[in-house]
């Protein structure tokens, strides 16, 4: 399929719903990372430019791991963002989008998807999509200059077996194989509801649809405070994706970041 057919479409979409004048959607059938193409030049880039990949042969995930980005089965995009928002606060743009594509994909797909804290989508307690917010921040000022928000969605099986680091542990949205048409739905549809979200991003009231799509709270997490590896149960979620943790000797502990595992019981 053709890549104009997707700009096309997605644009004319976008059209539609009055969100033309916000976004400006370019696809490329494979690139490296549509992350690093973005960052690049972000600066002379206006806000609301998307790269949408159609594959990438060096998709980056956080804590710099490789995201498998193959051809034929997912869509890779980056969005460029410049809100008027304190450098402290740029997290809530990944807490924002965490929402915006559980919500888009459940709606397209008939499916109900949760959130893993803070940036991984998943359905039937599998990663179907990750998000890697990348921010430049002005530090004499101590605000953001730009973000580019980074989406991958699984929505296909892949041709070929996941690699042995996901194997088991991510899946796709559809069995059954999907035309473009649905592909570029569901692009258009997270950039819709993305966009309804960060147009009031400091407001917050995201949040209680981000803690009903948790699956965190209630459950037992393995995470690191102080330098430490610890277990306790997430009690509640605050507005900045924090996790209010009870450790078994009836300590508070608030964790604000590093990688979290859930404890079976
Ligand atoms: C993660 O799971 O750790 C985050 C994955 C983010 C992947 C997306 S795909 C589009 C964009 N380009 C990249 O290289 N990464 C992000």
């Amino acid at each position: 399929m053709k890549v104009e057919n997707w700009e096309e479409y997605i644009n004319e979409k976008l059209d539609k719903y009055e969100l033309g004048k916000f976004y400006d959607v370019l696809v490329e059938d494979e690139v490296t990372s549509t992350n690093s193409i973005m960052k690049e030049n972000a600066e002379q880039r206006q806000e609301g430019e998307v790269l949408v990949a159609l594959s990438q042969t060096m998709g980056r995930g956080r804590m710099n791991r490789r995201f498998h980005s193959p051809a034929n089965c997912g869509v890779y995009f980056s969005i460029v963002l410049k809100p008027d928002m304190e450098a402290k606060d740029y997290l809530s743009i990944t807490t924002a989008a965490a929402v915006a594509v559980s919500m888009a994909v459940d709606n397209v797909a008939g499916i109900e998807t949760t959130i893993k804290w803070v940036n991984d989508i998943y359905y039937k307690q599998k990663k179907i999509s990750g998000i890697l917010t990348e921010a430049s921040i002005d530090s004499n000022a101590g605000k953001l200059k730009y973000a580019v928000l980074g989406i991958g969605i699984n929505i296909n099986k892949p041709n070929e077996k996941y690699p042995d680091d996901i194997v088991g542990k991510a899946t796709w949205i559809f069995d059954t194989e999907v035309d473009y048409k649905t592909k570029c739905d569901l692009v258009v549809e997270v950039l819709k509801i993305f966009y309804e979200i960060y147009s009031k991003i400091s407001s917050k009231t995201y949040m209680d649809i981000y803690r009903e799509k948790s699956f965190l709270i209630g459950r037992k997490i393995e995470y690191i405070y102080n330098n430490e590896k610890n277990i306790g149960e997430v009690i509640e979620i605050d507005d900045d994706a924090k996790l209010i943790v009870k450790t078994p000797i009836g300590q508070t502990h608030i964790v604000c970041s590093g990688e979290i595992n859930l404890v079976k019981f």
